[in-house]
């Protein structure tokens, strides 16, 4: 049974009769669940906390909705402008995934603070992962030292056709959600916190559907194959330790917690496969598509026996299952379907979002496409044509920030100026930079220590011409 929610809407109501302020002091009557536990089992309008020692959205399942961005930051941004959005996007991020709106007075004559798509829709599992960029490593931020061995540059692939304009990003933010709107919310409002500091690049939605009959497995992908048989599992930590999170005894020291994401949009040629006749369907993945049952077994978990399938197959090259070093090579995968319409050659423009999260891609993600891309029977009917990888900080507090460890406390914030408002102020690409706001000594925040309550974003006020016109009706 579905736990009932507060709705946004129902929250506004509140917000109108008693103001913002009040608003903010409401108990939302949402619940704060744990990140895991079975699909079957979840709530889908439930509150995921954004709080904890690694980010939400990694090991959270997969919810139905993606939203996917990579952020250019604007020139000129400074480090403590930076700090700035970041601190802003957390304090959002709390807001959004208690299912609350972004609060203001309700004032007529300014445009309103939240967006409104999401009014009627609870908290619906949303989570927000933050990730950064090699770029974002370049002399800008004075973080050159700070990058990570482990946060290369991918490699060029065999068979790559990349869009770079759908590629790479300073910053990238994954919003995922049981509902589109919620998702689309999220990320508008967070792209729109961010004006004048940081531009969207590109975006990119995903979209997954579990089984009707949870007992069914892992869901299917568009070229109607179960997909997820053989991932890691989210919920044993020491896999998680072993293949996902960094380690300290990794390099670097701030990134203990975090993990590496990679992105690789793979458009899927979907006429052509549908017409492909069965047993070959079968040969390119080793899976049969009915169970999802490996070649030589009946049921989706029977072992996988390589030797029974073609050289070629997907999952013999994806894990060719040697023992330790294939094990510690194993990412764990969390990608969406995605279909946007049709391309200018009539084809769908349809495929997969492939998401995976590792703990050093230069020995998981690159070895492992390296051999697809040289061998796998799936290239005849797939191009990858967006690529990326953010490295992935740790998790906060609600006191802190994403990216604290790496760009250190941010400085005490006051009420007046709102960093909001300071995100607000517009800057023109190539246009000299901002001065610095004068450097408040940086006071760490004690773990724990209560957050402050996030302040009104201020919203520009609408044009003399606007309300003019609004007069004359
Ligand atoms: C359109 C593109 C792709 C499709 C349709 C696809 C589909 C599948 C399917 C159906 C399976 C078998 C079920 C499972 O165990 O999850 C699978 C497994 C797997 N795929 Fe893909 N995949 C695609 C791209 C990729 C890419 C780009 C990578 C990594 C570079 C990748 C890595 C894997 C891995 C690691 C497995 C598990 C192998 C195992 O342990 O048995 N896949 N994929």
């Amino acid at each position: 049974m579905k736990t009932p929610s507060l709705t946004r809407r129902g929250i506004l109501a509140v917000a109108a009769s008693t103001g913002a302020a009040a608003l903010l002091a409401q108990p939302t009557g949402l619940i704060d669940t744990a990140r895991g536990s079975a699909n079957s089992n979840c709530d889908p309008h439930a509150s995921i906390t954004p709080y904890g020692t690694n980010q939400a959205g990694i090991t959270t399942n997969a919810p139905e909705h993606l939203q996917l961005a990579g952020f250019d930051l604007v020139p000129g941004t400074t480090r403590e402008q930076l700090i700035a959005l970041l601190q802003t996007w957390h304090e959002a991020i709390g807001l959004l995934t208690k299912g609350l709106p972004m609060p203001d007075a309700g004032a007529p004559d300014v445009a309103p603070a939240d967006t409104g798509e999401a009014l009627s829709q609870s908290a619906d599992r949303l989570t927000i992962t933050i990730g950064f960029g090699p770029s974002l490593f370049d002399s800008r931020f004075g973080l050159t030292g700070l990058r990570p061995e482990a946060l290369v540059d991918l490699p060029a692939f065999t068979g790559d056709a990349l869009d770079p304009t759908a590629s790479d990003g300073d910053l990238c933010l994954q919003c995922c959600a049981e509902t589109r709107l919620v998702a689309e919310h999220a990320l508008r409002t967070l792209a729109r916190l961010a004006t004048g500091r940081a531009t969207l690049r590109w975006t990119q939605s995903g979209f997954n559907e579990l089984p009707t009959n949870p007992a069914d497995g892992a869901g299917r992908n568009l070229m109607g194959f179960k997909d997820g048989t053989a991932n890691l599992n989210p919920n044993d930590p020491t896999r998680m330790a072993r293949n996902v999170w960094v380690d300290p005894s990794d390099g670097a020291a701030w990134l203990a917690g975090g993990t590496y994401l990679v992105y690789r949009r793979v458009f899927a040629k979907l006429r052509e496969w549908d017409e492909s006749v069965l047993s070959e369907q079968e040969d390119v993945f080793g899976r049969r598509r009915a169970t999802g049952a490996p070649f030589g077994g009946t049921r989706e978990n029977d072992p996988v026996r390589s030797e029974l399938m073609p050289v070629t197959a997907h999952i013999r090259l994806a894990n060719p299952r040697t023992g330790q070093d294939s094990e510690d090579e194993r990412v764990f995968r969390r990608g969406f379907s995605f279909h946007d319409g049709l391309d200018t050659t009539g084809e769908y423009n349809a495929g997969l979002v492939f998401i995976s999260f590792q703990r050093d891609a230069r020995r998981q993600f690159i070895p492992l496409q390296t051999r697809l891309a040289a061998s796998d029977a799936l290239n005849e009917y797939i191009t990858h044509t967006a690529s990326a990888i953010f490295v992935i900080p740790p998790g906060t507090t609600a006191a802190g920030y994403i990216g604290e460890t790496l760009l250190g406390a941010a400085p005490p914030r006051t009420t007046t100026p709102n960093p909001a408002a300071d995100l607000r102020t517009p800057t023109v690409p190539g246009a000299p930079a901002a001065p610095a706001k004068p450097a408040a000594p940086s006071a760490p925040r004690a773990p724990g220590a209560t957050p402050e309550a996030p302040r009104q974003v201020p919203r520009p006020k609408a044009t003399k011409a606007k309300l003019k016109r609004k007069k004359a009706r």
